[in-house]
């Protein structure tokens, strides 16, 4: 059964001893962050952190909520992340019906997903308390996650100095992010909306920036209220059940609403409430709402931020948003997440999106057998992909093909094996692929966007990938030798080695 909100899946987690109650006061100022980067470098992830005590509000706080496979299984209710790719796979994969028996079993898999569009209620939890005359964003217990967050003249590495300050400034109100949110936004001309996970740099009471990066759903809305010269309204709900928060991170295409996607996975409708100063819907069940608007061609310097890179992304002119509205629940629960040099919460996320991604990427590349985005790789950095070659070139079409498709076109380095090869096995993997390429021939490079996260590149956002085709080759790719043979021992003498092994005296 669908969780019913973001408490259902804490009461899950505790029953399942999977959460743990901190129960003395902590600083929600660098503090929580240091607690939580321990848990989740810890023995798988480490468990959910509950910070009942936290200074300065009076709310608690819980992170890690999705840190581990265990845990991102168990937010999406699924016993493997494929299962919800096998799901994904199965309404995919239907050859158009001929017979009206054909038909008529097609019928059941359309009503499934038609049960599972967003339904608009009236009253809501996340509207039990209304905070329209003096709303303040000071009240809640927003994290400061690493010492220079919100500090652009601290955050770059100086050329004299090697030494970073370690020193934070007095006003504690500096450099706090929202970095779990979920901005909801709609089209102005078409009237779609839209739910992303953007991080929200909290400036003051009332302000904060607004980080959709120029190539996300939120920028594109933007960038229409802006050749409308029209005040663009928006809102940042925190805190829903699970399925709703991660959905707000999947990197769907503009035209399917992440709500809907969201009732997909947790099989049943996210209810949606209207805000009470705009049209924007946001999760009836939503622990927080900030409601508030952004005006076109407003910005203000956003970051830096310790971000999942494990580097400070750099400060950067944004949109600003100005609160208008802030509701909640009476006793909210203030969720959160920390980013940094992973295996942090978010390489499980990016884990999900791996698993759930891939039957959507064979529909347009049958011959893709599995893919693999390794956490050092920071979502976007790296994939690794393995296909049924059957064709000269085909390698290098799959590199081609997926910089072209959606945020695949962040994938700095792509590397491309035969199916044989367990591309979840990395060692396994470097093996073939070092023994396999022969790189004049088999390395491609791109100029391209790149992820608003990189700073490799001379350019914000611009700059070159890699793809590597480290299939074998055949003749008409220009291999004029015999690829080799991969050694493996007989069955038979490994069964006689196995069944004589006592006798070798070898522990
Ligand atoms: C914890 C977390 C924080 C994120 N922060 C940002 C951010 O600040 N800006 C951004 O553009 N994308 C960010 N992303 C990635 C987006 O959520 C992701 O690309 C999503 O698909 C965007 O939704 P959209 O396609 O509807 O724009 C973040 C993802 C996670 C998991």
């Amino acid at each position: 059964m669908a969780y019913k909100d973001l408490r259902d899946y804490i009461r899950q987690l505790e029953n399942k001893g999977l959460l743990v109650r901190i129960k003395t006061e902590v600083d929600p100022i660098l503090e929580i962050s240091e607690i939580t980067d321990k848990v989740c470098k810890s023995l798988n992830g480490g468990k959910a952190l509950f910070f009942e005590k936290v200074r300065g509000s009076v709310f608690p706080v819980v992170t890690n909520l999705f840190g581990s496979f265990e845990r991102m299984c168990l937010a999406l209710e699924v016993k493997e992340l494929d299962d919800i790719g096998k799901r994904i796979e199965d309404l995919m994969n239907q050859a158009p019906p001929k017979t009206l028996i054909e038909k008529l079993a097609l019928f059941p898999k359309l009503l499934e997903i038609s049960k599972y569009f967003p339904k608009q209620v009236k009253s809501a939890p996340c509207q039990e308390v209304i905070e329209k005359d003096d709303p303040d964003l000071g009240k809640f217990p927003i994290l400061k996650c690493w010492p220079h967050d919100g500090q652009p003249e601290k955050a770059v590495r100086s050329q004299k100095s090697e030494v970073r300050s370690s020193e934070i400034r007095d006003s504690k109100n500096e450099g706090r992010f929202i970095t779990l949110p979920m901005v909801f936004t709609k089209d102005p001309e078409t009237g779609r909306p839209n739910a992303g996970m953007y991080r929200i740099h909290v400036y003051d009471k009332k302000t904060t920036g607004m980080h959709w990066h120029i190539h996300k759903d939120g920028a594109r809305h933007y960038d229409k209220y802006f050749k409308m010269n029209k005040r663009m309204p928006a809102a940042i709900a925190v805190g829903s059940d699970p399925a709703v928060i991660y959905a707000s991170s999947a990197p769907l295409p503009e035209s399917i609403d992440e709500m809907l996607f969201a009732g997909f996975l947790r099989r049943a409708p996210v209810e949606m409430v209207k805000c009470i100063t705009s049209d924007i819907e946001v999760p009836a069940n939503s622990e927080l709402v900030i409601e508030g608007y952004v005006d076109p061609g407003e910005t203000r310097i956003e970051g830096p931020f310790g971000d999942h890179t494990g580097f400070y992304s750099p400060a950067d002119p944004y949109p600003v948003f100005h609160v208008l509205c802030i509701t909640h629940r009476k006793d909210m629960i203030y969720p959160a997440t920390i980013v940094g040099k992973p295996p942090m919460e978010d390489c499980y996320m990016a884990k999900a999106t791996e698993r759930i991604f891939l039957p959507l990427m064979r529909l347009d590349f049958p011959e893709i057998k599995d893919i693999n985005l390794p956490m050092e790789g920071v979502f976007h950095n790296f994939a690794l992909i393995s296909i049924k070659k059957s064709y000269p070139g085909q390698a290098k079409k799959i590199i081609s093909g997926l910089w072209g498709k959606g945020q695949m076109m962040f994938a700095k380095l792509l590397i491309v094996v035969d199916d044989d090869v367990d591309i979840q096995d990395l060692s396994y993997t470097a093996w073939r692929v070092l023994n396999n390429v022969d790189w004049k021939r088999d390395t491609v490079f791109a100029d391209g966007p790149l992820d608003a996260l990189d700073h490799s590149a001379n350019w914000p956002r611009y700059g070159s990938k890699m793809g590597i085709d480290a299939t074998r080759k055949t003749k008409e790719e220009g291999m004029m030798r015999e690829w080799p043979e991969e050694i493996f021992m007989s069955e038979e003498i490994k069964k006689l080695v196995l069944s004589r092994w006592k006798e070798y005296g070898i522990d």
